[in-house]
């Protein structure tokens, strides 16, 4: 449910900024897509409203939360980019070493509102314990619109050439439509979609339930006990009659027309630094650009995205014992490296403070590439950084 939104000083001074920086020609982290129409800007406005609102008990929010809006993990350096929070996943590694979720989850939500007797607990079977950081959504509608066919077409799961490396799209079924897609969002590409993100976010790290995701997370709570907690009809995203759309329309709208972080100075050994990473082999995964499909949309049809990922499934030895959508436990989707000056700490679980540590973790099937990385001269490996730090 939406409580009412009023567009306030801040709202509106938010607006003339927006117009300010729609004028400049210098792209700032946060803006929407260049070229998009009067009407998807409009999408977009509303999506970033509904991104940035804060939600009360009174609205849908908990039981169980991770947090009050999408913007509270959502904010660094704009609306839309990540936080230095992590979340909590737990699990069941059995004897035979075969993975189990412990009460049908592997979320645990950090709070829960008062009284509190739905807070989850990792029960003391658990002997999987990660943590999870958040991914900025800049540039997702993009993301969005590669084809299937592009991201089956860079897979290797067998390692056919031999080198090493054996990226696996991660097909799923998408929850939103049914239908059979390659998942690209989230550190374990569970998720295909936009819409499915925006209703598998609603409820499960902010307890609001709705049309995709109908149920509340329990965290491991039992259903009774749950019940009792829940005092907000399911489910709670309802159609907003001004608009016709809900909050989870609304924020897959935004982040469909969010423009990527723009690139940072491009200098001399910035240009030397790109070589090298191609040079070594961090290409291998970290594709400079994918191209999206045909869309009905002009600002996302047939465009180039410099993300330097290729959204596969590989094992680098960091994978953090999950077993998730279709990942295996110690499986990790290549992150997108646009805007990796913004983003600290690195690394799916946040434990990486560094460009370079991350790159030192690179074990399992980048285990060639980093060492190729390592026997670079000093000028080579700095440049590289130097690269990453214009991202
Ligand atoms: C409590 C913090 C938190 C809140 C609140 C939150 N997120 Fe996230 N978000 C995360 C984390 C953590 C991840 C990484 C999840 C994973 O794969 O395990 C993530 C990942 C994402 C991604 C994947 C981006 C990509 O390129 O892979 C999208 C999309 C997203 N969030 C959208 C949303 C939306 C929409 C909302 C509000 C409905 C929201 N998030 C609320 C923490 C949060
Ligand atoms: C075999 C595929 C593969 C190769 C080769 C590879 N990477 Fe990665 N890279 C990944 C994956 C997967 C992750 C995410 C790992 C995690 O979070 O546990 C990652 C993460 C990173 C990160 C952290 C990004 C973030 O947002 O947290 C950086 C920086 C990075 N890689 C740079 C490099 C560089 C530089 C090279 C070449 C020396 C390289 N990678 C080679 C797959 C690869």
């Amino acid at each position: 449910m939406k409580a009412p939104f009023a567009l306030g000083a801040a709202a509106s001074l938010w607006a003339l900024t927006t117009v300010r920086i729609i004028a400049q020609s210098q792209p700032v982290a946060g803006d929407p897509l260049p070229g998009i129409t009067p009407a998807e800007f409009q999408e977009f406005r509303r999506g970033l409203e509904d991104f940035r609102e804060i939600e009360v008990a009174e609205g849908g929010l908990g039981p169980l939360f991770n947090g009050t809006g999408c913007a509270v993990c959502h904010n660094v350096p704009a609306i839309g980019g990540g936080s230095p929070m992590t979340e909590l996943r737990g699990g069941y590694r059995d004897e035979t070493g075969k993975f189990r979720t412990v009460g049908g989850t592997t979320l645990f939500q950090m709070f829960s509102l008062p009284d509190h007797r739905c807070q989850a607990v990792i029960p003391a079977e658990a002997n999987v314990v990660a943590r999870r950081a958040p991914i900025p959504v800049f540039g997702s509608g993009l993301l969005e619109a590669v084809p299937d066919e592009t991201l089956l077409a860079l897979e290797d799961p067998f390692d056919r050439d031999r080198d090493g490396i054996s990226g696996r799209a991660a097909v799923v079924v998408d929850k939103a439509t049914g239908v059979r897609r390659v998942g690209r969002f989230g550190w374990k590409a569970q998720i295909a979609t936009l819409l499915t993100f925006s209703g598998d976010a609603y409820t499960n790290e902010m307890g609001i339930t709705n049309d995709v995701f109908p149920e509340e997370p329990h965290g491991g709570v039992a259903a009774a006990r749950l019940r009792e907690c829940d005092r907000v009809k399911d489910p709670e995203d309802l159609v907003d009659p001004r608009t016709g759309k809900r909050a989870i329309d609304n924020f897959e709208a935004f982040m469909k027309f969010l423009a990527p972080p723009p690139r940072g100075t491009i200098t001399d050994e910035v240009r030397v630094g790109e070589q090298v990473f191609a040079e070594v082999g961090c290409t291998s995964c970290h594709t400079p650009v994918l191209m999206t499909g045909a869309n009905p949309s002009a600002a996302l049809n047939r465009k180039p995205l410099a993300l330097f990922a290729d959204l596969l499934l590989h094992e680098l030895g960091t994978g953090d014992g999950i077993e998730q959508g279709a990942a295996e436990p110690d499986e990790i989707r290549t992150p997108a490296l646009w805007g990796l000056r913004f983003r600290r700490p690195l690394l799916h679980d946040g434990s990486a403070a560094t460009p370079a540590e991350a790159i030192r973790r690179h074990g399992g099937e980048a285990a060639g590439v980093v060492e190729r990385f390592n026997r670079a001269s000093e000028p080579m490996r700095r440049a590289l950084l130097a690269f990453l730090d214009s991202l």
